[in-house]
């Protein structure tokens, strides 16, 4: 969940802790096991909490670390594991330790971060850029050296080749153990370590004046700022550190490619699981889906995140289609993934199947827009407060506005107008899950990926359990493996699939419709 937008318990516009403990029944009643919380530790906002002044305190606008102990004692109760967003690779800069590094170029803290003297012209040391737009480095007058910052200006790069920046994280990792969390969502895990040569990227595209910001940071191979080797024995480190407390260490990776993707997991030594983050970037591109999800399963069957959609990424429903029609395919993706292996996450509200909020272009507060005006409409699409009801602020704060304004969702895309409809998103997803939880073949199986007819159609039989996944604008007729089969979940209720009952067995599947069968 997106902590400043689930739920606002005190009226003034921002999500909290309090406001969490006070809807997690609705997280019990989905039926997920683990909630994973992004920041709410001390920051000065410029990045919405992934701007980090304090790593072991909350911020006073999400509440105090007793609201947090008490949010994790009442998630314990209700049987929901908790994970917290861990940001190791940037601290905000008015973090105390890049503080002391300006005022002290001399003092231990410099090189906690990366500094840089001027390239000859006096310009950035390399071409990195940063991911919000504009140069990867900012100088800093008084003492003429540049540091480096992958985001924002006041998101100064940690130096992962000190070992104290080690130590302190060790620390950090202990503390939030210590009080109980279950494990730690790494943000950016590809971006820690840099090369040491600071070797310049190759151009793969000329920069444009006003370019979009994700645009121009694709405009490079990334050879040298991320998915560098060493990054993985930062979480071998980790390991040793989390183990003793059972907690789960899960990467905001950004490779696609599965080798590159398999390295952050080193068979069981390093990350627990990686986030595949491709499909929720993903415009509908059934071809590119297929072999994506293909590819990083037949790799890495037990160590993946599966997603469609998070903070970061225009909402799936919004991306593959709009409408009926988006939220459809996002349903068909997400069923697919839960036969996956792994771990599936589902973003808050895309249980609603909601599209993006609509924020005014006059209220967007996503650095990434408000930096490069008119460049891109950047993040706050999925940013917007849950859609609880459809009173005033849909439920979210009782407060005159949310801290995001955007405009107000109708009864159907809320939690309130679904509950009670059995034909609703919401009670989709619900029986999804409780599939999931009911056939755990689904789960744990082995898994063997069964020939189709149809390059768009994905089956997957897992022992007792079978997936499959029409990605086709029109049904298609799978061939069933011999055994007694019988539909658990559709989809696509509208569409009910028919099983054949020939000796070859087949079944339609519906387009663009995933189906779950269990062999009785
Ligand atoms: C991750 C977060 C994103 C944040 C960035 C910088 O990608 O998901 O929201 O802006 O890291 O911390
Ligand atoms: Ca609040």
């Amino acid at each position: 969940m997106y902590v400043r937008s689930f739920a606002d318990a005190n009226g003034d516009g921002i999500g909290d802790l309090a406001g969490i403990r006070s809807r997690l029944p609705h997280l019990k009643h989905l039926g997920v096991d683990l909630v994973w919380l992004t920041p709410f530790f001390p920051s000065p906002g410029f990045d919405h909490g992934y701007d980090v002044a304090d790593y072991c305190d909350v911020d006073t606008a999400h509440g105090t670390l007793a609201d947090f102990d008490d949010l994790v004692t009442e998630a314990y109760r209700l049987g929901l594991r908790v994970m917290i967003d861990l940001v190791p690779n940037h601290t905000s800069s008015r973090h105390r330790w890049f503080q002391a590094a300006l005022a002290d170029p001399t003092g231990p803290y410099r090189a906690y971060y990366h500094w840089h003297d001027p390239a000859a012209d006096g310009g950035p040391p390399n071409n990195w850029v940063g991911h919000f737009g504009g140069p990867a480095w900012t100088l800093d007058q008084v003492s003429g050296q540049y540091y480096l910052h992958l985001f924002l200006p006041e998101q100064p790069d940690l130096n992962w080749t000190n070992p104290a920046v080690a130590d302190e994280f060790d620390a950090i990792l202990r503390f939030w153990c210590e009080r109980g969390v279950d494990g730690f969502r790494v943000d950016v895990a590809h971006g820690l370590a840099k090369d040491p040569w600071l070797r310049d990227n190759p151009v793969l595209q000329p920069l444009t004046a006003g370019m979009d910001p994700i645009a121009a940071f694709a405009a490079f191979e990334h050879r040298y700022d991320l998915d560098q080797n060493p990054n993985v024995a930062i979480f071998r480190r980790w390991r040793r550190v989390v183990d003793p407390y059972r907690a789960v260490l899960l990467g905001e990776t950004g490779p696609h490619d599965p080798v590159r993707l398999a390295r952050y997991h080193d068979e069981g030594r390093a990350l627990h699981l990686t986030f595949y983050l491709r499909p929720a970037w993903m415009t509908w591109q059934p071809m590119q889906l297929r072999d994506g999800l293909r590819g990083v399963q037949s790799l890495s069957p037990h160590s993946v995140a599966w997603t469609i959609e998070n903070h970061d990424t225009d909402r799936a429903a919004t991306r593959f289609g709009g409408g009926d029609t988006g939220r459809r395919r996002a349903l068909a993706v997400t069923t697919f993934m839960f036969g996956l292996g792994g771990l599936p996450f589902l973003f808050q509200g895309q249980e609603l199947g909601n599209e993006n909020g609509l924020v005014a272009a006059g209220r967007l507060a996503d650095p990434i827009s408000t930096r490069n005006p008119g460049a891109t409409s950047g993040r706050d699409g999925s940013r917007t407060a849950m859609a609880w009801d459809d009173t005033a602020g849909n439920g979210f704060t009782t407060g005159p506005v949310a801290w995001l304004e955007a405009a107000p969702r109708d009864l159907a895309d809320t939690v309130a107008g679904q509950i009670e409809d059995p034909a609703s998103w919401l009670n989709a997803y619900r029986r999804l899950i409780k599939v999931r939880r009911q056939h755990r073949d689904l789960v744990d199986a082995q898994a063997r990926w069964l020939d189709t007819d149809n390059g768009l159609l994905l089956a997957l039989q897992r022992t007792s359990v079978l997936v499959a996944c029409n990605l086709d604008g029109r049904p298609a007729d799978l061939t069933l493996p011999s055994g007694n089969w019988a539909l658990v979940f559709s989809s696509a209720p509208d569409s009910a699939a028919t099983i054949g009952t020939d000796l070859e067995a087949t079944v339609t599947v519906p387009a663009e419709t995933s189906l779950i069968l269990v062999a009785g």
